[in-house]
């Protein structure tokens, strides 16, 4: 293992002042500065700056039925009852996009975690394959078909839920759209989850990601009550 990629958590727990005086900002980007930036280097500070994000595998089959399956890390919540979802799509104009054609199509696609043993496989999704090539094949993951629903699982995936296609927004600032679904189907380990429906995810050993090529382990920190004005906690201590 290459030493300088481990990190040591103990240097992070620092205590807020701690931090606060520790932290120097010794960088500063202007919106000009940041255009003026190489391109690679602007798309990779820009991915980052959100923080972690959701690393899920989107599984779809078009209606010829071939098999598709790519990475997205823009995977929101956006409602509880019943349970949508939405997730950003890039341009669709100039270059091919399989799972958006794929869920024009059939109506339908998945949102499978990604597990730390796969998450090498579920990065080279993202390469350009021909429409007729299953990624699936090519990066070394099984589809699963559970419950006559038409799109693929990921079998391997700890944490996996079918969606019917209810929405797309177009977002004209960025030329992208919010794709959005309607939980049929949800499927996970119930070891995993408390009496209180709080499902775990480093129990589950799935992932995150930072830009677009970084993964990072979970590590649960806290919990806290749901948070009401009347019962805050001594901040001061
Ligand atoms: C870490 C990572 C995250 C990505 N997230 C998104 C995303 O949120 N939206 C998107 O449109 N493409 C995203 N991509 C790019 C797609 O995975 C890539 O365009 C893929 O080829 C799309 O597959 P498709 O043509 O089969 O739909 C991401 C790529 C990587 C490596």
């Amino acid at each position: 293992m290459n030493v300088s990629n481990v990190v040591d958590n103990e240097a992070f727990q620092t205590t807020k002042s701690q931090n606060a005086k520790r932290i120097q900002h010794t960088m500063h980007l202007t919106k000009e500065a940041i255009l003026k930036l190489d391109r690679i280097k602007r798309i990779n500070i820009i991915n980052s700056v959100s923080g972690i994000k959701p690393a899920n595998l989107i599984g779809t089959k078009s209606k010829s039925g071939n098999n598709n399956l790519a990475i997205f890390s823009s995977v929101v919540h956006l409602g509880s009852t019943p349970g949508y979802f939405g997730f950003i799509m890039r341009p669709t104009g100039e270059v091919r996009r399989d799972t958006y054609d794929n869920i024009m199509e059939t109506g339908v696609f998945t949102i499978n975690h990604i597990h730390a043993s796969f998450a090498e496989q579920g990065h080279y999704t993202s390469a350009k394959f021909d429409a007729d090539v299953s990624e699936f094949e090519t990066c070394g993951l099984s589809p699963e078909f559970k419950l006559d629903f038409e799109a693929p699982f990921v079998k391997e995936s700890t944490l996996k839920m079918a969606l019917k296609h209810v929405e797309t927004v177009p977002i004209k600032a960025t030329n992208t759209i919010m794709v959005i679904g309607e939980i049929q189907h949800l499927f996970f380990p119930d070891s995993s989850m408390n009496e209180d429906g709080m499902i775990d995810l480093e129990a589950l050993d799935d992932i995150g990601i930072s830009g677009l090529n970084t993964y990072y382990q979970l590590k649960k920190m806290a919990s806290y009550p749901f948070a009401r004005a009347t019962e805050l906690p001594n901040f001061d201590s």
